[in-house]
């Protein structure tokens, strides 16, 4: 099944088919002018260019057709067929309106039809566009190891974790791949620090080498500021590092044991990080998994002249004549033989590839001042020939921060962890809680996970409901709070809802899930609902879910007037209030659906 609109777009199409025209001109959009009808469709002006006729004149035509297939129902909540038509009554209102635009109002019979097939539907309508079978990587997070996540991370996991959700509930394999920076001299100059500092480590002996690591994460991340700043400074220890780096990639068994160690530590960080987000990978993979492909990938693109030797380095010219901007080659081995970060791009998407027989797409979220390096990256794969019929993609994300305009920072002027981000909002949600005297009877344990999921619902709402692109301003006050367009006023009605339905129960009021009985005041929540689909189909195109989170703001503040204006509970027409609950669980259970993709977890109770 698909959303309302959707459906009319099949009549207005068969309509316009009906006149000898392309069937597409009959595409029916929610309108844009709800005061002045439900639906729209504006085909007929493109429509007339190929017909050779005035636009209203097509219009018309149209219109008289779903007049006789369709019949006009003569009133609005309980349509009549119309005498000499043969089709259902569809529609309440067809008229042409200004040039050519047709504009719809459908009848109640056929908005509670469409409920009633979306209450027994558990993806509400929206369609399952891919398989299991067809692959897409997102490539988000990309953590390094040894280094302390901060606040640029939340941009790309959120965004990058959001995406995969979208893409899995379309029905596709989605797998998010971590893609962490655990290779390069950033490794070397840990190791050759610690050399320094512990040589009698049995890293650095014959072996056997230590199983558990003999140091903490707590160390691994001081040391490495340490590390970096003295090879900046310190050409010998700079030499050290590179040293340290060529052995650790040749395979140097004491400094793998080691490196296994910052790997294994980084990556119980990076989870304890992520946990009260809930964002997961299913690829844990990284720069250092690619490494073994290099020779064969240099000997591929070399022997096709692809990489060219170029003052003792070796590149892959990416540019291309219509180029209107300076596009330098990718530099595959730098004049002393090491990789860069362009090398292990390419030969993860090699990788990628041979492992993924069904590979359609590889979505990168990762901050957009690197898109020059992705363009290179791209135009390097699409050469060499490796990504035939695969979409590959960036999605440039922004940056968090303060008042200044800057990267988020500490009061104290630091860079701001993630960790400390995380536990400043749960903190702050904690005080929300407390000054709205919401959760106050839970026990400790209950309300720290109400809390939580507040902070969470805050944090990722904000994040998503900005475009990807977009740098915004850090405000905890501002995004933790129950009003306006924020994730905790979503939880808020969500949680209104739920309680209203357990009253019901309580009360021994039972109602069928899907049937409906339409009234006036139900009217714009219910034609809300079945937009879910052209929302869900918008965002997964474009790659953006902030449509989604629109769509659940607006889903939430509809839900507050009917709420506001309909009796429910204490409607006394028995059969209208079965319905107004009906319509209570299936908002319920949509704004469920769409917060879920958002990875956004409702509490039970607040
Ligand atoms: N580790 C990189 C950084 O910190 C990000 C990795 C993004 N992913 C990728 N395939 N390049 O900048």
């Amino acid at each position: 099944m698909t959303s309302l609109a959707q459906k009319l777009t099949e009549l207005v199409g068969a309509a316009f088919e009906a006149q000898g025209l392309p069937a597409e001109l009959g595409v029916v959009r929610v309108s844009d002018r709800p005061d002045l009808c439900q639906f729209q469709c504006n085909g007929a002006m493109a429509a007339a260019k190929v017909a050779k006729k005035r636009p209203r004149e097509v219009a018309q035509g149209v219109a008289d057709y779903l007049e006789t297939e369709y019949a006009q129902a003569t009133e609005r909540t309980s349509p009549s067929q119309k005498a000499g038509s043969h089709g259902s009554s569809h529609f309440f209102k067809i008229e042409i309106a200004g040039p050519g635009f047709i504009n719809l109002d459908v009848s109640d019979d056929t908005i509670a039809a469409h409920l009633t097939e979306t209450a027994s539907d558990e993806r509400r309508g929206v369609a399952e566009t891919g398989n299991q079978d067809q692959t897409i990587i997102l490539d988000y997070g990309g953590m390094n190891v040894a280094k302390a996540m901060h606040v640029g991370h939340l941009r790309p996991s959120v965004i990058g974790d959001c995406l995969k959700n979208i893409m899995s509930f379309a029905g596709y394999n989605a797998l998010g791949d971590i893609h962490m920076g655990d290779w390069g001299l950033q490794m070397g100059q840990i190791i050759s620090a610690f050399e320094l500092s512990h040589p009698e480590w049995a890293y650095f002996g014959d072996g056997p080498y230590p199983d558990a690591p003999l140091f903490n994460y707590a160390e691994l991340e001081e040391i490495y500021p340490q590390a970096s700043a003295a090879c900046k400074d310190d050409p010998d220890r700079l030499e050290l590092a590179r040293a340290a780096t060529k052995a650790l990639q040749e395979g140097k068994p004491g400094y793998k044991a080691l490196w296994q160690h910052f790997m294994d530590l980084s990556i119980a960080d990076i989870k304890d990080n992520l946990a009260p987000l809930g964002i997961e990978f299913d690829i844990w993979k990284g720069e250092a998994d690619v490494d073994q492909f290099i020779p064969e990938i240099a000997e591929d693109l070399k022997s096709r002249g692809i990489a060219e030797d170029s003052e003792g380095a070796v590149v892959v010219n990416v540019e291309r004549e219509d180029d209107n901007k300076d596009m330098p080659p990718l530099m595959f081995f730098k004049s002393d033989g090491a990789v860069t970060y362009g090398t292990t791009d390419v030969a993860t998407i090699y990788d990628r590839v041979k492992l993924y027989d069904n590979l359609l797409k590889i979505i990168y979220v990762v901050d957009k001042r690197q898109s020059l390096h992705f363009e290179q990256v791209f135009r390097s794969a699409q050469r060499a020939g490796y990504v035939d019929g695969i979409e590959l993609k960036h999605i440039g994300n922004g940056t968090v921060n303060g008042d200044d305009g800057k990267p988020f920072k500490t009061r104290e002027g630091k860079a701001m962890t993630f960790r400390g981000m995380v536990g400043a909002a749960i903190d702050k949600a904690t005080t929300r809680l407390d000054e709205a005297e919401l959760a106050q009877d839970m026990s400790d344990e209950e309300r720290a996970e109400v809390a939580r999921k507040i902070a969470v619902a805050a944090l990722k709402y904000t994040e998503l409901s900005n475009q990807a692109h977009v740098d915004y301003i850090f405000d905890l006050d501002r995004m933790i709070t129950f009003e306006g367009k924020t994730g905790p006023y979503l939880l808020y009605q969500a949680v209104r809802i739920q309680s209203l339905l357990k009253k019901a129960e309580v009360q021994g009021i039972g109602f069928a899930e899907d049937e409906f009985v339409l009234q006036e005041g139900d009217r714009s929540l219910v034609l809300l609902l079945a937009e879910l689909p052209d929302h869900f189909d918008m965002a997964l195109k474009n790659y953006t879910p902030h449509v989604l989170c629109e769509y659940a703001y607006r889903l939430a503040q509809e839900f507050s007037s009917f709420y506001g204006n309909c009796h429910i509970l204490s409607e006394e027409d028995e059969a209208v209030r079965a319905s107004r609950l009906a319509l209570c669980l299936l908002t319920y259970r949509q704004l469920k659906l769409v917060l879920g993709v958002l990875g956004i977890e409702i509490p039970e109770r607040m």
